[in-house]
């Protein structure tokens, strides 16, 4: 593959680092994967909007089909968001042999499983990584640099924007509706921000590295949990001055085969060190058996943070083309199971 066609599904925060990304650091990239990565293609919802990076107008179409059946195009990267049409569109993609990159959290959460055996099927590769904690390599860590450890426990802040509201809420003493306002203007909050607010980007994310991590089918309806949109100022203040911080804090375990997977404020002791993560930033602990306690920390979301976990994924399944090793995507045994007592 020394040329490598991408149609990039979406141009708003995610997409447009994408596009710098791919520009600004085309010389790595290349020297990395000893491709030329370009864009044949952009789908948008409105290709006259003003955009803030420099891309060619006849990139732009509003036509899902000039990019999932262009026979041109090897790899759909998927940043615009939403659950049922984008999914029917990525199902169409991984028929067409096209490799799927996405930082779409809901869609992996409610389809994942399904279309990761789809692309298995089809010898494409799917990845994920920038759909929990933008900028850190999470998912990676989980498949890859932990993958020979028997992990226990995942802990930690996986929404930016809540961890946003609480921070300003708690050092700046600001209200939560022009924080939250803040936060959609930076590019963090979802195109709802009722899901990030009311805890569901965050239990979604969480089941995303369960399933991952323990191997086992969690679904949301597995999850408790609880939002940030009843923690009122008096409840900082109230928590600041007994030595505690309050964040949304997510915790997936595993005891005897049983996973529990919840996502709700906290109170931290004012110094523990997911106290000390400030506005959109993420960190997660992993416990291993063998390796005892990592900690992952960066931006948790945002254009460039997120758009950097796109590209390398997207650098991830160009090396696997030419090692002629795709399709080997990571599906929960049970659900492996599952689908074979559905095929007798
Ligand atoms: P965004 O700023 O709202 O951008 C969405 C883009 O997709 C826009 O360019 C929009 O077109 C296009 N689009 C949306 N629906 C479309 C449709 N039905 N047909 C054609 N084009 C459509 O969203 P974002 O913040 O970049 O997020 C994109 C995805 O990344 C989401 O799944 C989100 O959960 C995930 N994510 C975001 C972040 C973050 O920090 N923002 C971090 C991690 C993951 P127009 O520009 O023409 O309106
Ligand atoms: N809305 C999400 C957040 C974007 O605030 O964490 C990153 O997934």
């Amino acid at each position: 593959m020394s040329q490598v066609n991408v149609g990039l599904c979406g141009l708003g925060t995610v997409g447009t680092g994408v596009v710098k990304i791919l520009k600004d650091h085309a010389e790595e990239i290349k020297y990395k994967v000893g491709s030329e990565i370009d864009i044949k293609k952009i789908l948008v919802n409105d290709i006259h909007k003003k955009r803030d990076v420099s891309i060619k107008q006849e990139w732009l179409t509003t036509n899902p089909d000039e990019l999932v059946n262009n026979p041109e195009i090897d790899i759909i990267i998927e940043v615009m968001g939403g659950i049922e049409d984008t999914n029917i569109l990525l199902e169409q993609a991984i028929r067409n042999k096209k490799h799927i990159v996405t930082a779409n959290k809901d869609l992996m959460a409610v389809h994942g499983q399904k279309l990761l055996r789809l692309a298995k099927e089809n010898k494409c590769d799917i990845f994920y990584d920038a759909s929990v904690a933008g900028g850190i390599p999470i998912i990676r860590s989980l498949t890859e640099g932990l993958a020979s450890d028997k992990i226990q426990k995942i802990m930690g802040i996986v929404n930016g924007t809540t961890n946003y509201i609480l921070t300003k809420m708690t050092d700046e003493d600001l209200a939560f509706d022009p924080v939250l306002k803040e936060a959609q203007a930076l590019g963090f909050a979802e195109a709802d921000p009722t899901s990030d607010v009311d805890g569901l980007d965050a239990a979604r994310k969480m089941t995303l590295l369960a399933n991952l991590a323990f191997k086992m089918e969690i679904g949301l309806e597995d999850v408790e949990i609880a939002g940030i949109r009843t923690i009122s100022q008096e409840d900082i203040t109230f928590a600041t001055s007994l030595g505690y911080t309050i964040k949304l804090i997510g915790i997936a375990s595993i005891h005897k085969g049983k996973v529990e997977v919840s996502v709700e404020p906290t109170l931290l002791p004012k110094d523990h060190p997911l106290a000390l993560v400030k506005n959109e930033f993420n960190a997660v602990y992993v416990y291993g058996e063998a390796v005892g306690e990592t900690m992952f920390y960066g931006p948790g979301a945002g254009s460039l943070p997120t758009a950097t976990a796109v590209v390398s994924d997207l650098m991830e399944v160009v090396k696997n083309v030419r090692l002629g090793i795709t399709g080997n995507e990571y599906i929960t045994p049970q659900y492996e199971k599952q689908l074979k007592q559905d095929d007798e």
